[in-house]
């Protein structure tokens, strides 16, 4: 007998560097924070967008080309796309994986971002930078969802491969990615203090 895994999807999971990663982390933090009470436009796009929380994704979404310390994040975000592209044996002959999208998003107790997807990018993903005891994790849903006509549900104790839900929990100085197609969304953030991710996409040119 032989079972195939066939069409599985991928997802990376790996600490943002192995040492000395408190530093930056700190000052992200600290222009998190500061872009939160200064970036006028995204308080009021996040009121319309986003109840309850704050993200810079209708106001500074390409925080990498404004910020040293966004950049900085970026150069070492580029060693685990490539790693992750190369896991995914994409064919990047004569073009290359960049980064067009980098937003910051700050997450008070209760709230929420529902399900999405990431339209016309390549690769998506996120880098946690605080993460207080609880935080709601990165709910990934399985993309073949809407072709279970006749499937039976899958047992309560199944196998994570198996599972049409799967929650990535959220650590500080982790990264996170996926392919941008895949649906993910955010439960409401039962932790006490703020939750504080950096999003981020990358296509290909
Ligand atoms: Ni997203």
């Amino acid at each position: 007998m032989s079972i195939k895994t066939l069409f599985p999807t991928l997802v990376y999971v790996a600490p943002l560097q192995k040492a000395a990663a408190a530093d930056l982390n700190r000052r992200l933090e600290r222009e998190c924070i500061q872009l939160a009470s200064d970036d006028e436009a995204g308080v009021k796009w996040s009121a319309r967008n986003y109840p309850g929380g704050f993200t810079s994704y209708g106001s500074q979404s390409r925080m990498h080309t404004v910020s040293p310390t966004f950049a900085a994040l970026e150069a070492r975000l580029d060693r685990h796309v490539r790693a992750y592209a190369a896991q995914l044996d994409f064919d990047l002959t004569g073009r290359e994986l960049s980064m067009t999208d980098c937003w910051v998003n700050i997450m008070p107790q209760g709230v929420v971002h529902s399900l999405h997807l990431h339209p016309l990018s390549t690769i998506s993903g996120t880098y946690y930078v605080r993460t207080p005891k609880g935080s709601a994790g990165l709910r990934l849903e399985d993309p073949r969802l809407d072709r279970f006509m006749g499937a039976p549900p899958r047992k309560a104790d199944a196998r994570e491969r198996s599972r049409s839900w799967v929650t990535i929990p959220a650590e500080r100085g982790q990264v996170v990615l996926f392919e941008s197609w895949l649906r993910h969304e955010v439960p409401p953030n039962p932790a006490l203090s703020e939750r504080i991710s950096i999003s981020f996409n990358y296509s290909w040119y």
